[in-house]
């Protein structure tokens, strides 16, 4: 190799365009990668929408127009339906009571204060409690034999 072909090759010229082809090369990689990664993280966190859990309440609910389960409480109303207040505290999370003399919910961790329709009294909780759709289920003689919850 003569001088002149050495400087050439060797000048601090190529050394900038190797420099540039290498960068380019991996931007370009990264840039695939990214192209091919970015869908597989959104297949990998997708959640398909969660479908209403339904809980069959056998009627007629009893005399105390309540029924009270572990997710929810379930209030007679005066058209003869039913409406289904969660025991999820809007506070801290706690399970909510209803209690029969007062005629108020209350949460037994700070005492917030919720009326039968979910509706925030007091207490630390801002938020009222959340509510479930109510739905019947009739027999051929058009009696209500079940109340539906939809959680
Ligand atoms: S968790 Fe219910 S009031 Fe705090």
């Amino acid at each position: 190799m003569d001088d002149r072909n050495h400087q050439k090759i060797f000048s601090p010229r190529n050394g900038n365009r190797r420099a540039f082809l290498v960068r380019w090369v991996q931007w370009t990689l990264a840039a695939t990668a990214a192209l091919f990664l970015y869908p597989l993280f959104r297949f990998a966190g997708f959640k398909p929408p969660r479908r209403p859990r339904l809980v069959d309440v056998p009627a007629p609910l009893p005399a105390s127009g309540t029924h009270t389960s572990h997710d929810f409480l379930l209030f007679a109303t005066e058209d003869g339906g039913a409406r289904a207040v969660s025991r999820i505290c809007t506070h801290l999370g706690c399970r909510v009571n209803y209690l029969q003399d007062m005629e108020y919910i209350e949460c037994p961790c700070h005492q917030s204060r919720f009326t039968s329709e979910g509706v925030r009294i007091s207490g630390p909780a801002e938020r009222n409690l959340p509510t479930f759709a109510v739905t019947q289920k009739v027999d051929s003689e058009g009696q209500v034999t079940a109340y539906v919850v939809h959680l």
